[in-house]
């Protein structure tokens, strides 16, 4: 097994769903998590699933949806015991289900701030370091879902999450920091709904795919976790 000893990685969005689940796989293979919530009393059930394993974990909180917020990750991930190796852009919201035309402009910047203001930010506060050191994995999380409109700023916000992800793929070319985006697939967290067409621990090993890619590997690229299922 690829093991990833001796790196860090920071999951935004760690304390349940899918970045719980990474947070898992990451530390199946030896990686020193950041873990994150929106509080720290949140992470107490990832503290206790990670208990098993022989990996540094240093917790960081903050409301991504407040620019102080965000602040506060950044500065609670650049505390922790190594540099941030690999960045999970994870956390993210779905706005209220309504006809498109009765969401409101506050409704469209809630969404976009902690789908991808926070992203860029802690992007622009982490990927200089990863370029400097020679190394960096970025996998921002994006969507699959389509024709939806009552979500769309959920579903806008992750399309700029692509374009965003290849965009800082091209500015960091030849640097070995790579970034990807990763679709998880619709699965049955507090976001994706009982109805989701597979359960949550189906995203690994898929969503570690682009935190184990080989030096100078693929970046800017979809990747699909559905697609390595079958591997776990
Ligand atoms: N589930 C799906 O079917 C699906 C499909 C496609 C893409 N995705 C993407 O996968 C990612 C994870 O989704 P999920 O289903 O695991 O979601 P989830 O179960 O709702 O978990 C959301 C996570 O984000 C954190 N979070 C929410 N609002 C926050 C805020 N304002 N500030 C900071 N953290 C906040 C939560 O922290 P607290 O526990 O502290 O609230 C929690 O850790 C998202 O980017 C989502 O868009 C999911």
């Amino acid at each position: 097994m690829q093991l990833l000893t001796n790196k860090w990685a920071l999951i935004t969005g760690s304390s349940r769903g899918i970045g719980q689940q990474i947070a898992l796989g990451l530390a199946q293979r030896q990686c020193n998590l950041i873990i994150h919530g929106r509080q720290e009393s949140s992470l107490s059930a990832t503290r206790a699933l990670l208990s098993a394993y022989e990996v540094q974990i240093h917790a960081v909180w903050g409301d991504l949806g407040d620019p102080a917020g965000v602040q506060a990750v950044i500065e609670g991930a650049q505390a922790a015991p190594g540099p941030v190796d690999i960045l999970y852009n994870n956390a993210a919201i779905q706005n209220e289900y309504k006809p498109i035309w009765e969401i409101t402009p506050e409704e469209w910047q809630y969404t976009f701030q902690i789908n991808l203001w926070a992203m860029i930010a802690l992007c622009n506060a982490l990927a200089p370091g990863m370029r400097a050191r020679g190394f960096g994995r970025i996998i921002n999380l994006s969507s699959g879902i389509q024709d939806v409109p009552n979500l769309a700023p959920y579903s806008v916000s992750k399309a700029a999450v692509d374009k965003y992800s290849r965009d800082l793929a091209a500015e960091l070319k030849g640097s070995n920091v790579l970034v990807n985006y990763l679709d998880p697939g619709w699965l049955t967290t507090d976001l994706g709904g009982p109805h989701a067409m597979f359960g949550v621990e189906t995203v690994l090993p898929g969503a570690l795919v682009p935190a184990l890619l080989e030096d100078y590997g693929p970046s800017g690229r979809l990747f699909a976790a559905q697609d390595f299922k079958y591997l776990g």
